[in-house]
């Protein structure tokens, strides 16, 4: 069997045959915020499918390619779709792309998510700049035999989403006129949302806001020494802080709502980077 280092290393050699191109940001787009890989200039685009060792997307909402190209005079790879835990993928697999990211080149890792809010002061079509998160899966991407060559055994995540850009996120909300939320997000591993147990749970443990995918990718960027930038979109209040039953179509509606602001604050935090 091929090792990861092997794995990658196919990879990118084809992404490199497909493109001069060399990235310095890596975008990973949540549900419903593909789009802004609809705005990269002289785009390449390569289908997850047509990427040796890539994994396949299988949940609606998500298109499944690399976007290679320029974003505010950057150069940048986007995942138009990404990968969870929940569609049967190991951890391992649901992260490689972030280290073909890494081994392309990028240095920084812009991660975004929907998102369901647990604070009580957020209101559905919030962003949250992601501070910190919490890993309720139970899970993690490193588990397993380390390689050396890739990342060291024991990563530290203490500042695993880089502090400069949390404060560098806030000021270009700021130059927006955006109103935005900062705090923790908790990744549980889904696909079922939340019961109001564990929603109040997460809020006792210091979380901001719920959701099913970005830790996993943060975890193993840490491992990789990216810097991370993280941007949640309040799609919806998470379970039982409303007295409403939750869907994917809120969730699906809400960053459709909100996409003006968010591609806005996402190219301008890009544009500083
Ligand atoms: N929980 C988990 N994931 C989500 C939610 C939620 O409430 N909203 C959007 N993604």
């Amino acid at each position: 069997m091929k090792d990861l280092y092997t794995k990658i290393k196919e990879s990118v050699d084809y992404i490199n045959s497909k493109t001069e191109i060399k990235p310095n940001i890596g975008l990973i787009l949540g549900s419903g915020l593909g789009v802004l890989a609809d705005e990269i200039e002289n785009p390449i685009k390569i289908k997850y499918d047509e990427i040796p060792n890539f994994p396949v997307s299988t949940v609606e909402g998500h298109a499944g390619q690399l976007v290679i190209g320029n974003l505010q005079g950057k150069t940048v790879v986007a995942m138009q779709g990404r990968f969870h835990y929940y569609e049967g993928y190991s951890m391992e697999m649901i992260t490689f792309p972030v280290r073909v990211m890494k081994e392309l080149g990028v240095e920084t890792i812009f991660v975004t998510n929907a998102a369901g809010g647990a604070n009580k002061d957020f209101k559905p079509g919030d962003l949250m700049i992601i501070q910190d998160h919490i890993n309720l899966s139970g899970n993690n991407p490193l588990i397993g035999p380390n390689d050396n060559r890739i990342g060291t055994r024991f990563p530290d995540m203490s500042s695993a989403y880089t502090k400069e850009y949390v404060e560098l996120a806030k000021k270009c909300a700021d130059k927006l006129n955006i109103k935005v939320q900062e705090g923790v997000y908790a990744f549980f591993s889904g696909p079922t949302y939340e019961t109001p147990a564990e929603v109040r749970m997460a809020r006792v443990l210091g979380a901001d806001a719920v959701g099913m995918s970005t830790a996993p990718e943060v975890i193993v960027a840490s491992h990789s020494k990216l810097k991370v930038v993280g941007i949640s979109c309040i799609t919806n209040m998470a379970a039982g802080i409303l007295d409403q039953p939750l869907n994917h179509e809120e969730v699906i509606e809400t960053t459709q709502k909100v996409q003006g602001e968010f591609l806005a604050l996402v190219k301008t935090i890009v544009s500083e980077l």
